[in-house]
């Protein structure tokens, strides 16, 4: 199977879920608006009010709306705004970007093999949260960043891409996670190319990058 997020007579239109400072966001952004990634950021939702993300989203004249989680409320009903969101504005495929919440089987089955994120770890090795605390804790010397289909699980679905840097013996947090986040900025748009031009076969958990 092929999957391409857009068939080629449609535009590539991405919807990007966010939470935080959204610096991967930017990079989508900055991506498309040069010419260097066949897709564009058509739609920004954040689950957090005061994300600066949504400022980005502002300042690139890109729509950008908030969903709280309300308590009580079912996931499907959050996701069920989202969809809407993402209908009205003809996304095709949607990343997560920072997006600090566990997606539910209903987006998954709307947007089947269509949904993205990107992690800052190589995974399967320290999914979840803090990756890059849980990799220095655990002494790894090499670490990165992964770009992978969203699956069910936490950081568990087939893997598109990755980068791998070195972990050095003077790191702290906030240095690998600079260092790895500079990868992120260039893998995801990257990965996002690749869909957009339907140049990623899944089969199974094996992904193929096609010429
Ligand atoms: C990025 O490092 C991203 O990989 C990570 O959150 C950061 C968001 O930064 N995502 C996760 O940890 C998801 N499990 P950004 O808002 O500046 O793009």
């Amino acid at each position: 199977m092929k999957t391409g997020c857009c068939l080629s007579e449609h535009q590539c239109k991405i919807g990007v879920l966010v939470s935080g400072r959204g610096t991967n966001l930017q990079s989508l952004i900055d991506a498309s608006r040069e010419g260097r990634m066949a897709a564009e950021v058509s739609v920004v939702v954040s689950n957090r009010a005061n994300a600066p993300a949504l400022d980005r989203a502002k300042k690139a004249g890109i729509p950008g709306f908030v969903v709280n989680a309300v308590k009580g409320e079912t996931k499907e009903a959050f996701e069920k705004q989202i969809g809407e969101i993402f209908n009205r504005h003809g996304v095709n495929l949607v990343v997560l970007a920072g997006f600090m919440r566990i997606v539910s089987p209903w987006l998954i089955s709307r947007f089947k093999n269509r949904i993205i994120n990107i992690h800052p770890a190589l995974l399967p090795s320290f999914p979840g949260l803090s990756a890059q605390k849980q990799a220095l804790e655990y002494g790894v010397r090499l670490s990165g960043c992964t770009v992978h289909f969203v699956d069910e699980g936490c950081d568990t679905g087939p893997i598109i891409l990755q980068t791998a840097v070195p972990v050095l013996d003077t790191d702290t947090v906030e240095s690998l996670s600079e260092r790895i986040l500079k990868e992120e900025h260039k893998l995801l748009p990257k990965a996002v190319d690749l869909l957009a031009k339907n140049k990623v076969k899944v089969t199974g958990r094996r992904v193929e990058i096609l010429p």
